[in-house]
């Protein structure tokens, strides 16, 4: 007979059991998301780690990335009856997108680790205070463009020689990527490119059976505002887990097909 479980866990479900899938679909798969220790990005490294993916998170504060960590390593799917996980990893690694050695040793960490990359997520950015054309400093300038366009091209480039056919490549825009938005030059040139990289790259990896998918959420309710519009309202925003549950569908989908382009609005109205 089964040890009867105790009282207050047969009763009460935790959060991280109620988030994980029942079948994980992604068992023995590897994942990487840059900027997974906060908002978007820590929304959708939970949301592989529950289907039993390994998944590597990055981003510049260690402190931040250790405390992420630690709670993924809580949702990773066990074996019935057992206490160990399925084998699945949870990694945190500091590296800052900008530098190219950063980047360098990150991605000698995956290769001696795991020895292959399924899933790349290049979602590490930043946003800028609202400022004109004529007050946009050189250092405005540069940090959007290093972070959101450079950082993506020195991610991506170091991480295909671990993917193969069946990888998937999401890359984190913005509706910012089509749309402009005025006092926000630096912000809207930095995806405007980073979507003209990842059209290119799209094209590029059809022959090689890796898919790239476009992902450009609206406004969404993370930390990010707190870099121009403290006070807006995120409640009328779309909430992190519907942008990771759309990343989900975009890994799962067969080798055959792809969702190349994910735009994800608010339905509340303009903010
Ligand atoms: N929130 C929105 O409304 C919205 C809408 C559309 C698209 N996006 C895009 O979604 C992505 C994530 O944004 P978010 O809203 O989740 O912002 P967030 O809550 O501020 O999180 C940003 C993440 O990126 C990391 N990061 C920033 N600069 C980095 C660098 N140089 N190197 C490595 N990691 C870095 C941060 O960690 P550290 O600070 O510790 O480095 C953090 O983990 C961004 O690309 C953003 O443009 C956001």
């Amino acid at each position: 007979m089964a040890a009867k479980e105790p009282q207050s866990q047969s009763k009460t479900k935790t959060s991280a059991q109620e988030s994980r899938p029942s079948r994980p679909r992604l068992r023995g798969k590897v994942a990487l998301v840059t900027g997974g220790s906060r908002g978007i990005g820590f929304a959708i490294a939970r949301t592989l780690a529950a289907e039993g993916c390994s998944v590597v998170i990055t981003g510049r504060d260690g402190a931040t990335l250790a405390k992420s960590a630690a709670e993924l390593r809580r949702l990773l799917p066990r074996r019935p009856n057992a206490h160990h996980d399925n084998g699945a990893k949870i990694v945190a690694e500091v590296c800052d997108v900008r530098d190219p050695n950063s980047v360098a040793s990150l991605f000698a960490m995956v290769k001696q680790r795991f020895g292959r990359l399924d899933v790349l997520v290049n979602n590490a950015g930043i946003a800028q205070p609202a400022v004109a054309i004529e007050q946009t400093s050189l250092d405005i300038w540069r940090d959007a463009i290093d972070t959101n366009l450079t950082g993506l091209f020195l991610c991506t480039r170091a991480a295909l020689p671990l993917m193969q056919a069946g990888a998937t490549i999401i890359n984190n825009l913005s509706v910012a990527a089509r749309a402009v938005f005025p006092n926000f030059a630096a912000y809207n040139a930095s995806k405007h490119g980073a979507l003209g990289f990842t059209l290119s790259l799209r094209d590029e990896l059809i022959p090689r059976g890796i898919r790239v998918v476009a992902l450009m959420p609206g406004a969404t309710a993370t930390d990010l505002w707190q870099q121009f519009w403290p006070d807006a309202p995120r409640e009328r925003m779309v909430d992190v887990e519907s942008v990771a549950q759309a990343v989900l569908y975009a890994v799962l989908l067969p080798p055959n097909a792809n969702l190349s382009e994910v735009v994800l609005t608010p339905t509340g109205g303009a903010l």
